[in-house]
């Protein structure tokens, strides 16, 4: 048994742990939209709140363990020793980039939703969701695309 061995497997386990976050957002966010009333919206944004915590943590497991991997195996890794990996490094800070946005307008749409289910309609609140929710339907679908090129780097491993 290898140290890498363990570090290989938390790194797997943070892999499940942001796709549960970006699908769980997905089947949760699709409930949202075609919840009927705001009151059940602001609901299924708290279910939304819990899945999305996921994604930070998970982050957080794929930094230490992509740490563990570059300093524990056989093969030792520097930031710039490999260009998969810094490529893969530079994919990763651009979706911890976008996360850290989207997490600002998801505050935002939950405080929309909040004032329209206590009946609040003075504040033009729909435009706000409308447009914050494009953003952040664009920002999950790079985040998908983000996550599967890295891991296709670090599968076919090109550029040395
Ligand atoms: C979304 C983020 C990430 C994903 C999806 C991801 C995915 C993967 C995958 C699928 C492998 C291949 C494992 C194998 O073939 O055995 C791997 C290996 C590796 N990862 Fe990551 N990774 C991520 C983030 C990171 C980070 C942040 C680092 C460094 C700080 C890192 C460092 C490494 C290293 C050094 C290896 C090679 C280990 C070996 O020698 O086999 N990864 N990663």
């Amino acid at each position: 048994m290898y140290p890498i061995y363990f570090t290989l497997l938390f790194h797997f386990v943070g892999i499940g742990m942001l796709f549960t976050a970006l699908f769980g957002g997905w089947i949760v966010g699709s409930q949202y939209r075609s919840a009927p009333d705001w009151q059940t919206k602001a609901l299924h944004l708290k279910s939304l709140r819990r899945i999305g915590l996921m994604s930070p943590i998970g982050v957080l497991v794929m930094l230490l363990s992509g740490i563990g991997n570059m300093t524990l195996g056989p093969h030792k890794y520097t930031l710039f020793s490999d260009g998969w990996l810094s490529a893969k490094l530079a994919l990763f800070l651009v979706a911890i980039l976008i996360g850290a946005l989207s997490s600002v307008q998801a505050m935002r749409r939950s405080r929309a939703v909040t004032k329209l289910a206590a009946g609040d309609t003075e504040h033009p609140h729909e435009n706000t969701l409308r447009s914050v929710e494009t953003q952040l339907k664009i920002s999950s679908t790079l985040q998908f695309l983000l996550i599967i090129a890295i891991i296709l780097l670090s599968i076919v491993r090109p550029l040395g």
